[in-house]
């Protein structure tokens, strides 16, 4: 069985559903509130365990309402959370999101998010160093994500090679002046370049290669992405090809949005592989 860490954000999702957007200025009425488990990093350590992998995750809550709804839905999906770390009179993470017109606005408060530091990487060093993969978003400190970074770097336990899973939008600020062809042509195998409805796009022996998705009516695409990073690790850490892995994410992004919330949806590895036949 793979084993994958997560070193991320746990948050509280408290989504409005509506029938259209609002406009500034203006109140309408919202048709449900929803409050469920959420946050880039619980959610990547979420599908990763759904899908089969022992995973761990590695972050920190506030001492709040919140926090031990983070910790119940990583106990029930079997996530160990040893280094989920409870911090006294902190609140813990919340994303404020929208859900209309098939898509969705998120604004995230980071709160607790924001304390997770290179002290719990290193009380958590001796589990982090035993992964096949190390998965990391961008809702705790970037000085954070860089010790983890050189931290598995120095032990060469990940080979120094990192999977970058940008949608078409992050791309462009990450590599502003760039087309998508160069980009994905300078940084091949290893950006992987999410393009919605279009698929998926990477570089393989100069070669741009476009793996489609699965055409599906969304409820929600909250945590699809996510859905996508956790599930794209599974599969390269038990040794599939880069289209065979890109593939098995597609499915599991695509079951994601068919149910609301950002775990909600995220479907098991039976549900993925029945997908794929
Ligand atoms: O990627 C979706 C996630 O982004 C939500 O669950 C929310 O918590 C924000 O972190």
């Amino acid at each position: 069985m793979s084993k994958i860490v997560v070193v991320g954000s746990c948050n509280i999702d408290i989504t409005v559903e509506c029938d259209r957007w609002v406009h500034p200025g203006e109140t309408i009425f919202g048709n449900r509130l929803t409050v469920s488990p959420g946050g880039k990093g619980a959610n990547q350590a979420v599908a990763a365990a759904r899908l089969g992998a022992d995973v761990m995750m590695v972050g920190c809550i506030g001492d709040d309402v919140y926090g031990q709804l983070v910790l119940k839905a990583l106990k029930e999906n079997n996530v160990d959370s040893t280094y989920v770390k409870v911090l006294p009179g902190e609140n813990s993470g919340t994303a404020h999101i929208t859900v209309a017109e098939d898509d969705n606005t998120i604004i995230v408060i980071k709160a607790a998010n924001d304390l997770v530091s290179p002290s719990l990487i290193d009380e958590a060093w001796e589990d982090i160093s035993k992964a096949d993969m190390v998965l990391l978003q961008h809702e705790i400190p970037a000085a954070t994500n860089a010790y983890v970074i050189e931290k598995c770097a120095a032990h060469a336990l990940l080979d120094k090679i990192t999977y970058l899973t940008p949608n078409e939008h992050e791309a462009a600020t990450l590599f502003a002046g760039k087309g998508k062809a160069d980009i994905l042509d300078q940084n091949q195998g290893k950006v992987i370049m999410t393009l919605g409805s279009k698929g998926v796009a990477y570089a393989e022996k100069g070669q741009v290669i476009t793996v489609p998705g699965f055409k599906v009516k969304p409820v929600d695409t909250t945590g699809a992405g996510d859905t996508f990073n956790g599930a794209f690790a599974v599969a390269r850490a038990n040794g599939k090809s880069m289209q065979e892995s890109i593939s098995f994410a597609n499915a599991a992004a695509a079951l994601s949005v068919q149910k609301l919330g950002a775990q909600g949806g995220m479907p098991y590895l039976h549900e993925v592989e029945e997908m794929l036949k």
